[in-house]
């Protein structure tokens, strides 16, 4: 379970980041761990505890992230909660950016590795991929194109439009499946949508 943000560095003062608490991920990580999995949760820098019966592996950036995700390997399950950054400062400065005068700056940014992805298709593809859409406009259209594009079996669709979700304690998610069907939820707490979510995944893999 990938959990949190991603802090990538421009200076050892700074760093690019997003708005992501982690408990969602982590609530999702104790979930699977009280139905009997074994848990390794990779999450980024969060305030959120560690959670119980988990091995929790903590990284910085979207680069470490993958790389601890792909060492966990082979799993059953791989659930891409996190609020990975899409980009990172193509330099890294090793001392602190200082001011020059009024002049603008401008930060050249290059792609991160996509960690749903990679995992989708890796040739240790876990059974089951789930990933996660935050959208804060045209959720649905936006959460097909991207299962499609991602190539995970489910994609779970929040709406973070207008300060929803981030930090809060509850949620209301759309779980979409590859075979095309998609269900919302009523609003619950962030465990009892982790909890809901481990019972699908036992169902399938039960079957
Ligand atoms: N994700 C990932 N690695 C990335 C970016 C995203 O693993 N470098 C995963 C997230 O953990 C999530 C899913 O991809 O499960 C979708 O993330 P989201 O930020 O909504 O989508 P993006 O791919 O970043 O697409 P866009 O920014 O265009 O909406």
């Amino acid at each position: 379970v990938t959990s949190g943000p991603t802090f990538e560095p421009l200076d050892p003062v700074r760093f690019l980041g997003n708005r992501s608490s982690g408990k969602q991920g982590h609530a999702i990580a104790e979930a699977l761990a009280l139905a009997g999995a074994q848990v390794t949760l990779v999450s980024g820098p969060v305030s959120e505890p560690p959670p119980r019966f988990v091995e929790t592996v903590r990284i910085g950036t979207a680069q470490e992230m993958l790389d601890a995700c792909l060492k966990a390997l082979p799993v059953d399950i791989a659930v891409c909660a996190a609020a990975v950054a899409d980009f990172r400062p193509e330099d890294v400065a090793d001392k602190k950016i200082k001011k020059s005068g009024k002049d603008p700056m401008t930060v050249k940014l290059v792609q991160n590795p996509d960690i749903l992805a990679t995992l989708s298709q890796s040739n240790q593809r876990p059974k089951l991929v789930v990933g996660f859409a935050a959208e804060t406009n045209d959720g649905m259209e936006n959460a097909k194109a991207k299962l499609a594009k991602k190539g995970c079996d489910w994609l779970v669709l929040n709406d973070v439009g207008g300060g929803k979700v981030f930090g809060q304690e509850n949620n209301i998610i759309t779980l979409l499946k590859q075979n095309g069907s998609a269900e919302t939820w009523p609003e619950m707490g962030k465990r009892e949508v982790a909890r809901g979510l481990v019972a699908e995944m036992a169902k399938l893999l039960k079957a």
